[in-house]
């Protein structure tokens, strides 16, 4: 049996699980900063260091706890270091050196992006489904929109990503338009349910093969529809009308306008994959999604109902294992352990998408 450690601190939750034979999870403690930035309408990443700082310790030894472990009883220690906040990846990337070299245990650095398309393969209970690859996968997340061909859980290649904003981005911006509360993501997720979609917003396809992503068009259309197209006067901007002027039924309308185009956008590609592929000779047996959107209700329902067409099983992962987590992070890690693969005390915190467009162990 091995067990992994894992930390995660690359935006706003201070995370740490331990997970056994990288896929039962032992323990899965998650520190949210929600609160702390909630009256800036987004995270503050001054703020959000400061807040890993002080909880990194505590969140640690909870996860060991729950799983009646102490870190002498674990193989390895791994940590999300790339990409994301460079003073929120330095906390954990720090706690984790200071572990590893005081314990002399294996260190693994995990990219945070890769570990969400993981985040499928953890269980809650030993024996559950196994993912069968080839595989489509979709990470879905607030930094990032990527669509991959998954040949097994280290090895995967990059078929498209966004050119403008994530997903995750235009949900929380389009939150910020319809003045519907933070974080903006799932409670447009909720006020969309209660709507009608009757208020028609772009989808951007970018060509008939094109597998990338664009949602800027979209959040520009709906804050168009919100407060009316702008006029310029001057240097000043300004608009007709203000989201305090909606009934809350039309709120309403407008998030389950906007749900239902973001997801179509995703669902359109994924389709668009799923015929280019399943007439190769190693055609894809499975659909996997990753990242905070992943909870989104349409878009489960949509994903499921693909599958089910195209005959494809899909793998969603769990709500917690949806969002950022370390679960995803120490189950990844066994598959580096096993192969051996790990780094050295001066293991880097890296800032900006460094996540190589094919990513193999060999
Ligand atoms: O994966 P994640 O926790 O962090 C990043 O790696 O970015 O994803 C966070 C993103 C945020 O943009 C959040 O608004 C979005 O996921 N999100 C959702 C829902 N829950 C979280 N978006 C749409 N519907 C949801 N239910
Ligand atoms: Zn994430």
């Amino acid at each position: 049996m091995t067990l992994v450690l894992g930390i995660e601190t690359s935006c706003d939750e201070t995370a740490a699980s331990v997970v056994e034979d990288g896929r039962l999870v032992r323990s899965n403690v998650v520190a949210s900063q929600h609160d702390l930035h909630r009256k800036y309408h987004g995270v503050v990443p001054e703020i959000a260091s400061r807040s890993h700082l002080e909880r990194i310790w505590p969140v640690l030894a909870e996860a060991t706890d729950t799983a009646g472990v102490t870190i002498a009883q674990v193989d390895a220690l791994a940590v999300g270091n790339r990409p994301g906040l460079i003073g929120s990846l330095l906390v954990g990337v720090s706690a984790a050196q200071a572990l590893a070299w005081s314990t002399t245990k294996p260190l693994i650095g995990i990219d945070h992006v890769q570990a969400h398309l993981y985040a499928a393969s953890l269980l809650d209970q030993p024996n559950e489904a196994i993912i069968r690859y080839p595989a489509i996968g979709l990470v879905v997340s607030g930094g990032h929109t990527s669509l991959y061909t998954v040949t097994g859980p280290t090895t995967m290649q990059r078929l498209g990503k966004t050119i403008d904003d994530a997903v995750g981005e235009a949900y929380d911006k389009a939150a910020v338009i319809l003045d519907a509360g933070y974080p903006g993501g799932p409670r447009l997720d909720k006020l969309a349910q209660r709507g009608t979609a009757s208020v028609k917003l772009p989808r951007s396809l970018l060509g008939n093969d094109n597998l990338d992503f664009s949602f800027s068009g979209l959040k520009t259309a709906l804050l168009y529809a919100v407060r009316g197209h702008p006029v310029r006067r001057g240097g000043q901007v300004t608009y007709p009308r203000s989201a305090d002027e909606l009934t809350d039924t039309q709120r309403a309308d407008l998030a389950a306008s906007f749900q239902i185009a973001a997801v179509d956008a995703l669902i359109l590609k994924l389709e668009r994959v799923i015929k280019q592929q399943i007439t190769s000779a190693d055609p894809p047996q499975g659909l996997i999604i990753g990242g905070g959107v992943c909870a989104n209700s349409l878009l489960r329902r949509r994903a499921v109902e693909l599958g089910r067409a195209h005959e494809l099983v899909v793998h969603l992962p769990p709500l917690p294992y949806c969002l950022d987590n370390a679960a995803m992070i120490a189950g990844l890690a066994h598959h580096f352990f096993q192969h051996n693969r790990f780094d050295d005390l001066h293991l880097p915190a890296i800032a900006t998408g460094t996540q190589p467009a094919t990513s193999n162990l060999n």
